[in-house]
């Protein structure tokens, strides 16, 4: 029903406005879904023990779908084992100006330069909260975070550590979203030594409010850029060692246009099809580096980026990933596609 009737449907209108109609509707029906849980839940999975958490299976949403978290249900409800908020700022912003999210319906991609429009971290907060009681009990939230658009970058870590403090107690896990190429110069946080001070703040800080509320550490990963070489994938891993980050996502969109058929270019961040190639590659250099490391206490990775189908999700697998998160594939696929992917 979605590739023959509402895909298409959908797919008349901007995307932007056709995403906020989805989340719009599914963050008031409540109602519905215990019949959407009938018709899209997957048979039981196997699942991943990691720090306090078990994620009931290895597929997650990415960050950016429900970046204010308003339709947790609906995800829980369609079978993944956790959605990642976000990108969560420390105050809300309205992103950069539209139209910001295009269609490459030939490459099955997306175009998007939206700059973390978001509620800010109070309201996204709160959303979370009241979501709470209706959630499966495993069902795992995790807190993607990044910068304001107005903050320095000298200071990005402030607007980290700020939302990182107030989202604690409603996130499972947290994200640091070091990778997005519509926010200007966020990625200058993939170099060696703002990455460290970021990375350091932000661990000073976990163990800071652990300690103090009587709670576990958080499980902390990073999120990074496919647009990197293996000199720069090794420095960072380097820091995700120094200061016991629990596990790399890898990858967010890139900058890169090679291959598309479409004709379409604009700028921002591209993703799907087209980007596979290189999150693969990215995912096998962290790969090949977590079996070089003879130490004990090891990342994990989590693929992230191209997958639309069962193969695309095994070669993750194979490249050492323990979970997988989807995006532009949901678009293409629809509702049923975790079901299918996780049958
Ligand atoms: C419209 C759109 C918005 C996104 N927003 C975010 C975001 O706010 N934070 C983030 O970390 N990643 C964001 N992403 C990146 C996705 O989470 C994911 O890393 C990327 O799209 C690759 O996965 P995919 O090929 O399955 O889409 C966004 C992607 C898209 C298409």
């Amino acid at each position: 029903m979605y590739k023959f009737l509402i895909r298409p449907l959908l797919f008349l209108m901007d995307p932007e406005n056709a995403h906020n109609l989805v989340l719009n509707f599914f963050s008031k029906a409540g109602f519905l879904m215990p019949f959407v849980n009938f018709l899209y839940s997957p048979k039981k999975n196997e699942p991943f023990f990691f720090n306090d958490l078990t994620f009931r299976n290895k597929i997650g949403l990415s960050a950016g779908f429900d970046k204010n978290a308003v339709a947790l249900r609906l995800w829980d409800a369609i079978g993944f084992s956790h959605a990642e908020i976000g990108t969560v700022t420390p105050l809300p912003q309205s992103g950069n100006p539209k139209p910001r999210i295009f269609r490459l319906k030939k490459d099955r991609a997306l175009i998007n330069r939206l700059g973390f429009n978001n509620k800010g971290a109070d309201e996204i907060c709160q959303n979370i909260s009241k979501s709470k009681n209706y959630l499966s009990s495993d069902f795992i939230i995790g807190v993607n975070i990044g910068k304001n658009k107005d903050t320095p970058m000298e200071n990005a870590f402030y607007d980290y550590k700020l939302c990182f403090e107030k989202l604690f107690d409603v996130a499972d896990y947290f994200t640091l979203n070091i990778s997005s190429p519509n926010t200007a110069d966020l990625r200058t946080l993939h170099e060696n030594e703002q990455l460290s001070e970021l990375l350091g703040e932000i661990q000073d800080l976990n163990k800071d409010i652990s300690h103090r509320k009587n709670k576990k550490l958080k499980t902390v990963f990073l999120k990074i850029s496919p647009d990197i070489n293996k000199e720069a994938a090794s420095i960072i891993y380097d820091n995700v060692k120094k200061h016991n980050i629990d596990g790399i996502i890898a990858t967010n969109t890139t900058v890169t246009r090679k291959g598309l058929s479409s004709g379409i270019d604009e700028h921002g961040g591209l993703s799907g099809k087209p980007l596979k190639f290189k999150s693969d590659e990215i995912l096998s250099i962290f790969n090949e580096l977590k079996n070089k490391d003879r130490s004990d206490a090891k990342p994990i990775l989590i693929g992230c980026g191209g997958i639309f189908n069962t193969e695309d999700m095994k070669a993750k697998i194979k490249n050492g990933a323990s979970l997988v998160q989807i995006y532009t594939g949901m678009i293409y696929e629809g509702p049923g596609f975790i079901k299918k992917l996780l049958n």
